[in-house]
């Protein structure tokens, strides 16, 4: 049987409270159930950072961090989120003074296009708290989920290694 015409029928226009801590401020939204964190972010919070890729889960576009983890928010229901969530836009610190994973991805030139960026910065954060940035090959391993289309990985792996000692002062 088709998969799609098996599905339940959405039922129009039912929308839930689904409250939202983005980047240090507070939101109470009503979304349908079946919003994911991406789209919540985008469309009703416009905040455009987070970018969809592949929207299943395969490219890390979406990565944003969720109480400090790493999380795909395409594959991440909004209503589930719990802890406080940090996109791109919020990862400047006061006065806008760029955070040190974002001046080394200027510094090392790791983007071409930008489109991945957002994902990889915010990943490439989480990696280095994570503690799985000791080497260029564990950066690798552990930065694997996040795809750039330009192929800008030896200069993602550069700024990460710019990073890692000033985040750890
Ligand atoms: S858009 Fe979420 S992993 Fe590709
Ligand atoms: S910079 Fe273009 S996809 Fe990564």
């Amino acid at each position: 049987m088709d998969q799609v015409a098996s599905r339940p029928p959405a039922e129009a226009g039912r929308t839930i409270p689904v409250r939202l801590e983005v980047n240090g401020r507070s939101h109470e939204l009503r979304l349908d159930p079946r919003t994911t964190l991406l789209d919540a972010l985008r469309e009703h919070l416009h905040l455009t950072g987070a970018k969809k890729g592949c929207d299943h889960g395969q490219c890390g576009a979406c990565t944003v961090l969720a109480g400090g983890r790493r999380t795909l928010s395409c594959l991440t229901l909004a209503v589930s989120v719990r802890a406080p969530v940090t996109t791109i836009e919020g990862l400047a610190g006061d006065g806008g003074a760029l955070h040190p994973m974002q001046q080394a991805f200027l510094d090392q030139d790791a983007f071409q296009c930008g489109y991945c960026t957002p994902g990889q910065i915010l990943s490439a954060v989480a990696c280095v708290h994570e503690g799985h940035a000791g080497s260029d090959e564990a950066i690798r391993e552990w930065m694997s989920g996040n795809l750039c289309r330009c192929g800008a990985y030896p200069h993602i792996v550069a700024a990460i290694r710019q990073a890692r000692p000033q985040m750890k002062a």
